[in-house]
């Protein structure tokens, strides 16, 4: 409507302006991800707004996501202005796993390499000997089991269990569950599954694994959508935040999709398939942001980044 239009060209001037750019997660309203593809920003999943971040030529980052992706976007950039819509866009992840409480889980377990999700804070990343993104959390686990590696892994437990039922590698895990994902339910997909028996399964691995073990194809939010144009099927099912119809439709116009069904027997969820999170990225809140950083900037401590830092790169120079 006209409102939005007229937040929109305000946003594209402003961005202009000062010299920014948007970096926007798959998971954010459509609206925001449309704004992102129009101003030459990136819409993508958490390793590629890391890499895209870090590579901009603009002085300023814009990151609608949440707050792990802008603390991520400062520490590979802390030259440029990293500036997020709402900072109070959090994480189910980031939340479960205070840095006291998992720090004091790793000291107890010396001998064991710690590798963190990339949805934690930046005192938790500092804390560990890799980060990785879903995208390439498989591969890399892969690699450190082959070294013979014992692992210590957090946050996110179903992510962790997929993974170690893939590598069959040495896993003590954290039990963090993402609010959203968590909620996909295994029987009610199997009834959904019976109506459309020719649709194929698209499941992200923070889901259960009850559910990932139905699936035709796991991954992160960009495998998924590649899946979704590559697997022959006509019918979808996908089991991750709704967000990613946008893109998944783009991807394969012909194509039908349906979300995989939450909460199961009608009972009502907490996070029915949209990250409550993400949803705060507004067009509003990014031109509040762009107008005055006062209370959008991220800052991250100067020692705590560059021991975050150590980690991060790995797990770019990895996945390059
Ligand atoms: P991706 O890296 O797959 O985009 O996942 C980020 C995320 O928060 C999923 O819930
Ligand atoms: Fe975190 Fe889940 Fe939201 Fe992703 S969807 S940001 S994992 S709460």
């Amino acid at each position: 409507d006209e409102d939005k239009l007229a937040y929109k060209a305000r946003i594209k001037r402003l961005l202009k302006e000062k010299n920014a750019v948007l970096v926007a997660h798959y998971y954010t309203d459509p609206e925001i991800q449309a704004l992102a593809e129009e101003t030459n920003g990136c819409v993508s999943d958490s390793l590629e707004m890391a890499r895209f971040g870090r590579d901009a030529d603009e002085q300023t980052l814009i990151v609608a996501g949440v707050k792990f992706m802008g603390e991520t976007a400062k520490i590979l950039s802390p030259e440029k202005t990293v500036l997020m819509p709402t900072l109070e866009a959090t994480c189910s992840l980031d939340l479960g796993c205070p840095i006291d409480r998992f720090s004091a889980f790793c000291d107890a377990h010396p001998d064991r390499t710690v590798v963190v999700y990339a949805n934690t804070s930046a005192a938790v990343k500092a804390r560990a000997d890799w980060v990785v993104t879903s995208s390439i959390a498989l591969e890399i686990v892969e690699h450190l089991d082959s070294q013979g590696k014992k692992i210590l892994w957090g946050p996110d437990r179903h992510l962790g269990t997929y993974i170690q039922k893939q590598t069959g590698a040495d896993m003590l895990m954290w039990q963090g569950a993402c609010v959203v994902h968590d909620e996909f339910k295994a029987r009610a997909l199997a009834a959904l599954k019976e109506q459309y028996p020719e649709a194929a399964i698209l499941v992200h691995p923070e889901s259960p694994d009850n559910v990932v073990a139905m699936a035709d194809a796991v991954g992160s939010t960009s495998q998924l959508i590649k899946a979704a144009q590559t697997l022959p099927n006509d019918k979808l099912i996908v089991a991750t935040d709704r967000g990613i119809f946008y893109k998944m439709q783009q991807a394969a116009p012909d194509k039908t999709f349906l979300e995989a069904p939450t909460g199961g027997n009608g009972a009502t969820c907490r996070s029915c398939a949209h990250c409550p999170w993400m949803a705060m990225n507004g067009l509003k809140a990014i031109e509040e942001a762009l107008t005055d950083n006062n209370g959008h900037e991220i800052f991250v401590d100067e020692q705590t980044r560059i021991k975050a830092l150590i980690p991060l790169d790995r797990m770019l120079e990895f996945a390059a």
